[in-house]
C-alpha cells in the first residue's frame, strides 16, 4: 500500500518552552500514533528545537523534517544550515515553499540546487509548486502542490482542483507523490487524503496546535 504522507510545517514558530510544551501535548497520543497504519508522519520544526523533536523520535515511527536547507555543500557560507549536518537529525525537507520564493527571493535554480545537495545527503526532499507548471528539478520523488491563495488564509482548494492539477504534475512523471498544502484541517483533512492522486498533506497552521494536528492524522 502507498504511504499517506501527513507532514507539520511549523514555520518560523516555537523556542524551546513551546516545542516542549507541544511535546508534551503531542505524545500523550503516543499509543494511538504506533497504529497509524501506512501514514507518514513528518513534523518540521525550526532549526534551533530540532534536536528536541529528534531526541524525542529517534527510533519511533515518527519522522522529521526541516524547512530549509542550502544550497551548497558545507564551508564557508556563513549563516547556512547544509544537508550533511540536517541529516544528523532529519530524513525530510521541504523545498520551494512560496513563502521562501517570496520572501527570500528563492529561484528555480537555487531551488535545484538545494534538491542535488539533499539527495546527495540522502535527505528526501518535499518539493512545494504553487501550480501545474513550476519546474521539478530531477530526482523528486514527493510535490506538495500548495496554491498561493489557499496558505494561511482558511480557504482551501477544492478536492476536485487539487486532483486536477496533481494528474497534470503527474503528466511530467507518473511516480509523483503528490501532497495537497493549504489551510487543511482536522474537519477538510479526509476530503483532501480520500481524493483520488492525492497521497498525503501539508499542514501549516493547524499543525500549531498538537491536538488538532493529532485529529489530523487520526482523520487523514
Ligand atoms: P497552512 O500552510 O496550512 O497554514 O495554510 C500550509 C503551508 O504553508 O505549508
Amino acid at each position: 500500500m502507498d504511504r499517506l504522507f501527513i507532514v507539520a510545517n511549523l514555520k518560523s514558530n516555537q523556542n524551546l518552552s513551546e516545542a516542549n510544551l507541544w511535546l508534551e501535548e503531542f505524545l500523550k497520543y503516543k499509543d494511538k500514533l504506533q497504529n497509524i497504519g501506512n501514514k507518514e508522519i513528518i513534523i518540521c520544526p525550526s532549526f534551533t528545537t530540532l534536536f528536541r523533536f529528534n531526541s524525542e523520535f529517534l527510533g519511533t515511527n515518527i519522522k522529521l523534517g526541516v524547512q530549509n536547507l542550502s544550497p551548497f555543500d558545507q564551508g564557508a557560507y556563513t549563516g547556512e544550515v547544509n544537508a550533511k549536518q540536517i541529516k544528523d537529525f532529519a530524513d525530510y525537507v521541504i523545498v520551494g515553499h512560496s513563502e521562501r520564493r517570496n520572501n527570500f527571493g528563492e529561484t528555480d535554480l537555487m531551488l535545484a540546487g538545494k534538491t542535488k545537495m539533499a539527495l546527495k545527503y540522502g535527505i528526501t526532499p518535499i518539493f512545494c509548486v504553487q501550480n501545474d507548471d513550476s519546474p521539478i528539478p530531477e530526482g523528486i520523488e514527493i510535490v506538495a502542490y500548495e496554491p498561493i491563495f489557499a496558505i494561511g488564509t482558511g480557504n482551501p482548494d477544492t478536492p476536485e482542483d487539487a486532483k486536477n492539477v496533481a494528474a497534470n504534475i503527474m503528466t511530467k512523471d507518473k511516480k509523483y507523490a503528490i501532497l495537497y498544502g493549504g489551510s487543511v484541517t482536522a474537519e477538510n483533512v479526509s476530503s483532501f487524503t480520500k481524493t483520488e492522486n492525492i497521497k498525503g498533506v501539508l499542514v501549516g497552521g493547524a499543525s500549531l496546535d498538537p491536538n488538532e494536528f493529532i485529529k489530523i492524522i487520526l482523520n487523514a
